[in-house]
């Protein structure tokens, strides 16, 4: 096997993004910041508007996060779609999103393991902000 193919295959093992990351910790994680989440004086009101039933949206994103940070491939939703039909979502509620989720994370997982936590919801969130919020016409340095 040359060194290409050991590299391809070591990425594509079904292994934790790092060795504390648990399903058991990932639920704590999901559970405490949605908790949060529900109270939070602007995006609280959002997401009591948007989620009909918790008890459906908290296994979901349990699956997600185990996905991105165990690779066992039990997400089969499309978030693009699902954030770009939310209405009165602005790109400052994902900077308070990200926020909560890094406090969260700070007080569910462990000092080894946060960070991990951290990079991915940034580099998805920057991914569904460029999906929601680009726009062309502020590039124009007269705007
Ligand atoms: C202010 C920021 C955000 C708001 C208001 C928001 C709101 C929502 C709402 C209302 C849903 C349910 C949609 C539905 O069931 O139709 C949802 C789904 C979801 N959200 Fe967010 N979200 C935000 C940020 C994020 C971020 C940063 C991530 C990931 C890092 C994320 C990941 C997901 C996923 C994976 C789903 C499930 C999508 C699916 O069912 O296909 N969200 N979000």
């Amino acid at each position: 096997m040359t060194e290409q193919n050991i590299a391809f295959t070591a990425h594509k093992r079904r292994e934790p993004l790092h060795p504390d990351i648990t399903e058991e910790m990932i639920r704590t994680l999901v559970h405490g910041f949605y908790d949060r989440i529900q109270s939070h004086d602007t995006l609280g009101p959002i997401f009591g508007r948007e989620i009909q039933d918790w008890d459906e949206h908290l296994p979901k994103m349990c699956d997600f996060w185990s996905s991105v940070m165990l690779k066992t491939g039990r997400f089969k939703g499309k978030p693009m779609v699902a954030h770009m039909r939310l209405e009165g979502v602005s790109e400052q509620n994902f900077d308070e999103w990200l926020a909560l989720w890094k406090q969260a994370a700070d007080d569910f997982t462990t000092p080894g393991s946060a960070p991990f936590f951290y990079e991915r919801a940034e580099m998805i969130a920057a991914g569904l902000k460029n999906g929601m919020f680009f726009d062309p016409a502020k590039l124009d340095p007269n705007n």
